[in-house]
């Protein structure tokens, strides 16, 4: 392998990676307000000052000063090189890491342009279902399914028309906006050169991922065809086994306890019955994903999956992929349906309150025993050997822990034995490599020469990239010292990706003079709590004292070079009136 990694690569990788989900596979963190928090790492310490913020994808420890990006994080966690840590994200994401000059290939579009482009379709389906001249078909069909005009507007339902060019006539008016569309999974690639919608005369679900950005489409036929949904193909943005339908709105929330359910329909007319925390998984079997992202949000996880064979063979596996999970005091619970009935069919007949009976929910323990008893005669030692055998590798897969020692027991009254008996016998997973933990101050560069609002705007940005969207024009900023410099380069660089985090600001300045001190910005006060406006006119007005610094700064180099008699008029009644619009008194 030779050549450098692309930087738009690095971009791409940090989009689809969150660090919360990286840092917590080594370190586990729990949620603190807005961030995530832990021991760091880094440095002894009894009370947790290592914190991992969302947002700006970006971990920060108060006690040793350690920070950085995901990538960082590996680096100095694992002891890693930069490459085998992008490498080693990359694997995590499905992604094939690409070299300059060779090596894979891939496509020059940037992943938030499929997210924005997604968004121009939502709006579209939208649109079709109020206008379109054959959608009171599908209306007709969402009322006969007792779905409200709230929750089709909640869950942004629309309608893709019937008809094979539809969506290619509304938005993919040049060869290359066709050529997006098709890589965001929503058009087909004729064999015959050229291409068609991929959804016609469907319902159509949006599905967003869990920070709300479009990912895909679930869509649904109004009568009896095959395949009943469609949906979205794996794209550069969609990877069906990772997203949960209507997770984005709960972003924020930390609810006592989140439902999991098998389909859109469920997820929607629980909704919209008023049971809040619902998530579908769609179509696909709960994965380790799934569940790592539901635990980050709350203890309590309850599997609601359809009463029939599929349904409780789903659960079975949800409940073999949640126990290596459940530490900390996580809890999975298990709410069975009659046969034939589904949450959407069951919570329409009979209402919402069984959902909200925690009397219903069969606890993970009891199921696990449950099951693994059917069949075997407890009567017999041979029965009760089985039962031994068949819970083996049950029990060991529970990581270490109060739920583990309590099942324990209740096999061993089951099996007539002592627990004492049974420990010996677990089959215990692989011991994690365990990490060693170094210390690792670093040095916190002293406040250079830079002037005293830039680092305040920096710092800004860095908390909300899209701040810099407020700035037009960079090019006075040119003329500046090298700190100004450097902010107008900053700028341009978030105006050209308007979705940026902290994290791909951090990566694109690595290695160069700026990293130390963009990274000692990033991490420094605590400015969760600052809501949007706040944010926004703090901006604005650090903006403008460093613009008035300027001008008053070249006001005087002009003096130094010129009398006042050579002034013009002009000039002479801009020095009367020295402050400029906007600058505060100071
Ligand atoms: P269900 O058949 O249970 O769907 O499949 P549903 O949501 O209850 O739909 P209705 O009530 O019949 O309208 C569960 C999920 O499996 C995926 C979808 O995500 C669906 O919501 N699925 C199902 C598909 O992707 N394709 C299919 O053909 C069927
Ligand atoms: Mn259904």
């Amino acid at each position: 392998m030779s050549g450098r990694i692309p930087q738009s690569f690095i971009e791409d990788l940090l989009a689809r990676t969150d660090i919360v989900d990286v840092i917590d596979t080594h370190v586990p963190l729990r949620k603190s307000g807005k961030n995530w928090q832990a021991l760091c790492p880094f440095h002894d310490e009894k009370s947790p000052s290592f914190s991992v913020s969302q947002d700006k994808q970006f971990y920060h420890c108060f006690g040793c000063g350690a920070n950085g990006t995901a990538i960082s994080f590996l680096m100095d966690y694992n002891n890693m090189g930069f490459v085998e840590a992008v490498e080693s994200l990359a694997a995590r994401a499905g992604m094939d890491v690409p070299r300059e000059g060779g090596g894979t290939v891939r496509s020059e579009t940037n992943l938030s342009e499929y997210h924005e482009l997604l968004e121009l379709v939502i709006d579209y389906y939208r649109c079709q279902l109020k206008e379109h001249p054959q959608a009171a078909r599908a209306v007709e069909y969402l009322k006969s399914r007792g779905i409200t005009g709230d929750a089709a507007a909640k869950f942004e339902l629309g309608y893709a028309p019937p008809g094979w060019d539809n969506l290619i006539s509304a938005m993919g008016g040049s060869d290359a906006a066709q050529q997006r569309l098709a890589k965001a999974g929503m058009l087909i690639q004729r064999d015959s050169g050229g291409y068609y919608d991929r959804f016609r005369d469907r319902i159509m679900y949006p599905i967003r991922d869990h920070r709300g950005r479009a990912v895909g489409f679930g869509g649904r036929v109004m009568d009896d065809s095959t395949p009943k949904y469609l949906n979205s193909p794996e794209t550069p943005i969609f990877h069906k086994g990772k997203e949960l339908y209507g997770l984005h709105q709960l972003r924020g929330t930390s609810p006592a306890r989140l439902f999991v359910v098998e389909g859109y329909m469920d997820a929607l007319a629980l909704a919209q019955f008023g049971i809040s925390g619902v998530v579908a998984t769609l179509g696909t079997a709960a994965t380790r994903d799934h569940m790592e992202r539901l635990f980050r949000m709350t203890a309590r996880v309850i599997f609601c999956f359809d009463g029939d064979e599929a349904g409780r063979r789903a659960g079975w596996r949800a409940l073999e992929t949640a126990l290596p999970l459940l530490r900390d005091g996580r809890q999975v619970y298990f709410l069975f349906l009659p046969e034939e009935e589904d949450p959407d069919t069951y919570v329409r007949r009979h209402g919402p309150e069984t959902f909200e009976d925690e009397q219903r929910y069969v606890p993970l323990s009891d199921h696990l025993l449950n099951t693994l008893k059917e069949g075997t005669d407890l009567n017999t030692r041979e029965g009760r050997a089985q039962l031994i055998d068949r819970a083996m590798p049950h029990l060991g897969a529970l990581p270490t822990g109060a739920l583990r020692q309590l099942l324990i027991q209740d096999l061993a009254r089951l099996a007539r034995t002592e627990p004492e008996q049974i420990d010996p016998l677990i089959q215990r997973p692989a011991a994690r490599g365990t990490q060693k933990l170094r210390p690792r101050p670093r040095h916190m560069p002293a406040r250079g020469e830079t002037m005293p609002m830039l680092p305040q705007i920096i710092r800004l940005l860095l908390r909300r990239p899209s701040l810099g969207q407020l700035v037009e024009d960079t090019k006075p900023l040119r003329t500046g010292p090298p700190g100004e410099v450097f902010l107008a380069d900053l700028l341009d660089f978030i105006h050209s990706r308007p979705h940026i985090t902290c994290a791909a600001i951090l990566e694109n300045w690595r290695g160069s003079a700026f990293e130390a001190r963009l990274r000692e910005l990033s991490g420094t006060q605590d400015d969760s709590d600052m809501d949007a406006l706040d944010l926004e006119r703090e901006f604005m007005g650090a903006m403008e004292r460093l613009q008035a610094q300027r001008s008053r700064k070249e006001r005087q180099d002009w003096l130094q070079g010129k009398r006042l008699e050579d002034l013009s008029a002009d000039q002479r009644a801009g020095l009367r009136n020295p402050r400029p619009v906007g600058e505060s008194d100071r």
